[in-house]
């Protein structure tokens, strides 16, 4: 039976009495009912009574080749029929995880040549922060294991990627984080630099919290620093230029390892294969996820650097750690064809030379000036509208949020689906968007904001 037996309605009752849906509050999803998104093609996804959205989110953060991709769907095909699972523990392994990991190796900086694999974003989390523990007991310094990372920032949703992450709601309900893990003032120059402080400036200063927050600690107890080279759930907070280098020298300086989580930067959004790139520095690890597979199988890798996997493999001993499903043979046949596209399409250089900067320009020239917005800031194919009631004093609109959820019910009316969070409206586009896509979203996204100020002028 498929879906089509259904009318949407009777869908909407089978999902409120069955479905519990990721970040959603039960109650609030019961009242008006979900959406039914039934298919999708290219850069639209359609919803079960016909309407065409523009997918200004590529799912969520990960369809970076767009949709309806012939080519995935046979390397998955081809895959389960030859040998659907197998897994890579007790001496084992399967070959499309072996050819995957020769791949990442080529693709990521030259010091990072080995792979670990997992499912979902916050399981390589999760992979990442027992890793560099436990590289540190192997080094003889067990006591090195505080891991610093960022407010706001998202590092997923298990219990050790939320305590990771420094969102507030999520530790609320956590009902007790991982040990060890703090938290320092994250680069958002918008809303925390001084009056008067530069960009430049404001950079090295959220920097130097991290340098605070490690000597408070003590050298000695601090395993490594975590972040997002753009924190991305937290509303697309784009650190000023002079923050990643600085906050490698001083992990550098101290003994601290480098983790980069770029489970939303990775593959291609930021104009390079990964942020790090972007921002020349050389993480220890880099998590990854989402856009390895573009999002058709669910797959997380992470890259782990010289310095780590030489300690591992030299001083040996089990490391008890992974997943049934790391290194799934079928995910694995899909993020090949997967990269095979990438590469094949220059969707890279595209975003780097052509769709970044001008997706960057229709944000800066129609959009920027609308009496709603306070700030626009891209970097590749991300972005982010921030939602005012002053431009002038950047005074925000009452409860949080409220007005960006009004200018995304708008969008989506308008036939263009983005994301609020907080007081920003972000976006992140499939890679294929072409300079047309970019204006249908200008176009839409300026009718939204449009139709969102008449409703909140009525409401004054
Ligand atoms: C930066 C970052 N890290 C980790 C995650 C968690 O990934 P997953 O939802 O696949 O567990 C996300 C999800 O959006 C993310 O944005």
């Amino acid at each position: 039976m498929t879906y089509q037996n259904f009318s949407l309605s009777q869908l909407q009752a089978i999902d409120s009495a069955h479905y519990l849906h990721p970040f959603t509050d039960h109650k609030d999803l019961r009242a008006s009912g979900a959406r039914m998104i039934v298919r999708a093609d290219g850069p639209f996804i359609y919803d079960s009574e016909g309407h065409a959205l523009l997918d200004g989110m590529a799912g969520l953060w990960c369809v970076n080749v767009g949709y309806g991709r012939n080519e995935l769907a046979e390397a998955a095909y081809e895959q389960m029929k030859e040998l659907p699972y197998y897994n890579s523990f007790f001496r084992c392994a399967t070959p499309t995880p072996v050819l995957l990991s020769k791949k990442l190796a080529e693709i990521a900086p030259n010091h990072i040549n080995q792979v670990f694999y997992g499912s979902s974003g916050s399981e390589s989390n999760d992979t990442a922060l027992r890793l560099v523990r436990h590289y540190w007991a192997l080094e003889g310094k067990p006591e090195k294991n505080i891991i610093i990372s960022r407010n706001m920032a998202y590092h997923g949703s298990t219990v050790a990627a939320t305590s990771l992450g420094g969102m507030s709601g999520m530790h609320e309900q956590l009902g007790g984080a991982v040990p060890n893990i703090k938290h320092v003032m994250m680069p958002y120059a918008y809303e925390l630099a001084l009056p008067g402080e530069s960009d430049h400036d404001f950079g090295l200063r959220a920097a130097k919290a991290v340098e605070d927050a490690i000597l408070e600690a003590g050298a000695e107890n601090v395993a490594a620093f975590i972040g997002e080279p753009i924190m991305g759930a937290g509303g697309v907070k784009i650190p000023p230029a002079s923050y990643w280098p600085e906050i490698q020298r001083i992990c550098r300086k101290h003994d601290v390892l480098l983790m980069l989580d770029e489970v939303i930067t990775g593959y291609g959004r930021t104009g390079e294969w990964f942020a790090a790139q972007s921002m020349g520095i050389e993480p220890d690890t880099i998590t990854t996820a989402k856009a390895l597979t573009s999002g058709y199988q669910p797959l997380s890798a992470l890259l782990v650097g010289d310095r780590i996997s030489k300690t591992l493999v030299e001083k040996g001993g089990e490391f008890y750690h992974g997943y049934t499903y790391s290194g799934h043979p079928v995910a694995c046949a899909v993020a090949l064809k997967n990269l095979e596209i990438i590469e094949n399409e220059g969707l890279i250089e595209r975003v780097k030379n052509d769709t970044g900067p001008y997706f960057a320009k229709m944000l800066k020239e129609r959009i920027s000036g609308h009496p709603l917005v306070g700030e626009v800031r891209s970097f590749g194919l991300m972005g982010a509208i921030e939602i005012v009631k002053d431009k002038a004093t950047r005074e925000r609109f009452q409860p949080e949020g409220s007005a960006a959820v009004a200018v995304r019910d708008h969008a989506i009316a308008q036939g263009m689906m983005m994301r609020a969070t907080g007081d920003s409206m972000i976006l992140s586009p499939p890679l294929i968007w072409t300079r047309e896509t970019i204006d249908m979203a200008g176009d839409r996204i300026a009718k939204a904001l449009d139709l969102a100020l008449a409703d909140l002028s009525k409401a004054k």
